[in-house]
Order: C-alpha cells, then sequence, then structure tokens
C-alpha cells in the first residue's frame, strides 16, 4: 500500500541533500511532489531525476525566504494538484566563514540567516496552511538542528533560527490542531550533505576524529535516514503525532563528552 497515496507536498530545498530524499520516498510512497527549490540548476535536475522514476514532481522556482514567491507557490500548486496535505519546511542556509558570535556577526548576516532560515517558515506556513485547512487537514514539518536543542559555538545566526523554529513548532500545533493540521519538528544532525560538508567537514577547526568518536554510532548520518522520518511524520501513521520535535542526530545530541 502507498502510504502518500492522493496526497500533496511541497518541500523547500528539494533539489539536493535531505529535502531530495524525501522527494524521493514521498514519490515512492504515491505523493505529488513539489519542487520548492530557489537554485534553478538543482531544482530542474531533480524534477528531471524524480519524473524518471515515474513519479509526479514539479519545480517551481521558489525563494521561499520571499512572499511573491511563496505565494506564487502556493497558487501554482492548487492549480496542478487541487490542494496541500504535507508542507515539508526544510530549505536553510548554513553561512559558513560568516556566522559566528553575536559580538562579530554582521548584521547583514543575522538578517540573511533569519530571513531563509525563520521567514520562510512563517511565510510557507501563512500562505500554505489555508489551503491545507481547505484541503481537509495535513502535516507540517519544520527542520531544526542539533542548534535547537543544544549551545553550539561559531554559529549564533543559524542557532537563533533553529531555537525559535522549535518554539514555533509548538505554537502552531497548539493553533492548528483543532483546524485537523499537525506540526512536528525534525531536528538532524551529522547529516552527509553538502551542509555538513560545509558546517564541519571544510571547517578547519573541525576534529573529525573526535566526532566519530564521540558520536554513539560511529558515522555520519544519510539523507535516507532523515526522509524516512519524514515520511512518516507526512503520512497518516504519526496521526496522533502534534508538537513533536524528534532528534534524528545518531545520538549526538544526548551524547556525554568524553
Ligand atoms: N545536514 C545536516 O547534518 C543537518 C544538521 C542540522 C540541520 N539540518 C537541516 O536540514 C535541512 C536540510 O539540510 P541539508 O543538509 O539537506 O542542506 P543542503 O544545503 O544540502 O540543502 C538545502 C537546500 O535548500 C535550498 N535553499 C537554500 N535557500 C533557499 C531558499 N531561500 N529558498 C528555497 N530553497 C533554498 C538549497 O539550494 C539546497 O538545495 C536544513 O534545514 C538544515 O538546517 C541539516
Amino acid at each position: 500500500m502507498q502510504r502518500l497515496r492522493d496526497k500533496v507536498a511541497i518541500i523547500t530545498g528539494a533539489g539536493r541533500g535531505i529535502g531530495f530524499a524525501a522527494a524521493q520516498a514521498f514519490i515512492r510512497e504515491g505523493a505529488k511532489v513539489v519542487i520548492a527549490e530557489i537554485n534553478e540548476e538543482l531544482g530542474r535536475g531533480a524534477e528531471k531525476k524524480l519524473r524518471a522514476t515515474g513519479g509526479e514532481a514539479v519545480f517551481v522556482r521558489t525563494d521561499c525566504s520571499n512572499s511573491a514567491d511563496v505565494q506564487g507557490l502556493m497558487v501554482r500548486t492548487e492549480k496542478l494538484y487541487g490542494g496541500l496535505h504535507v508542507l515539508y519546511n526544510n530549505a536553510s542556509v548554513f553561512l559558513n566563514k560568516l556566522d559566528g558570535p553575536v559580538s562579530d556577526l554582521a548584521e547583514e548576516t543575522w538578517a540573511k540567516v533569519l530571513a531563509v532560515n525563520l521567514n520562510s517558515v512563517f511565510l510557507c506556513c501563512k500562505y500554505g496552511i489555508p489551503l491545507m485547512i481547505r484541503s481537509g487537514g495535513g502535516s507540517v514539518i519544520n527542520t531544526g538542528s542539533s542548534a535547537s536543542v543544544m549551545g553550539i559555538p561559531g554559529c549564533d545566526a543559524y542557532t537563533a533560527t533553529k531555537g525559535a523554529t522549535v518554539a514555533l513548532t509548538r505554537s502552531m500545533a497548539v493553533e492548528f490542531g483543532p483546524r485537523k493540521v499537525r506540526v512536528n519538528c525534525i531536528c538532524p544532525a551529522g547529516i552527509e550533505t553538502e551542509m555538513v560538508k560545509a558546517s564541519n567537514l571544510d571547517n578547519p577547526n573541525f576534529d573529525a576524529a573526535y566526532f566519530f568518536k564521540r558520536a554513539p554510532l560511529g558515522r555520519f548520518g544519510t539523507p535516507e535516514e532523515v526522509a524516512n522520518l519524514a515520511l512518516f511524520l507526512a503520512s497518516d501513521e504519526s496521526s496522533y503525532l502534534n508538537g513533536a520535535i524528534i532528534r534524528a542526530d545518531g545520538g549526538i545530541t544526548v551524547a556525554p563528552i568524553s
């Protein structure tokens, strides 16, 4: 049985990484997927690969921090597929070399990170949730991070957005539960993507040997391992989960410092 049959899903930042893996999983389970991606080349590439598997996927070039783009995305989704059941707010940036401690942080960096990582969630929910309610309800999946649950030096702007996303998840869960929209949040860490390359592997201060010794599973996670959780949250199998903040990090954020 296809777990997302007849469901329409928007995944932001689905051009690569976790978002693309989620698009593959959602399509495999019968969903129609809208790839809301800022990068034209990544978006078109993802659409092509997904369609090659026989899936129903469409790329809508979207800067999720831009209100007009997000409004256009919702209009296009409704026109194409008649409704919306899953909104996966996955797009974010980690501005390696620009992000840092508040005392050293340029105001433009702060503004840019808040716009892409947090305003995007606000805008996609502001314009997506009314469509979900008109479609009979659905599932919003937000994206936090290890930075949502612990202090990580050197990325205060990113951390602020990921903490706020968790808080917003809780309040939206309470607000929209009665209208049949569930809101949950995945907090990944150590998932092998371009972002982890920028935040860890390309960082001269990243101590890979220490990381792998300290990580309880002793390895990075794969985008597919997060996509499996997103699939569960998108499907009706998670029908009693609302306001849940779930870590997908192999236990990194609960491990003792050794
Ligand atoms: N990889 C990890 O270990 C890790 C850890 C913690 C949190 N996360 C979170 O998981 C999510 C996915 O991360 P990833 O590792 O797959 O990242 P990634 O950098 O590989 O992919 C992010 C995608 O978002 C797109 N994007 C960026 N700005 C956008 C915008 N304004 N509008 C639309 N699309 C935009 C990018 O083009 C890219 O395709 C992010 O929210 C990230 O913060 C990842």
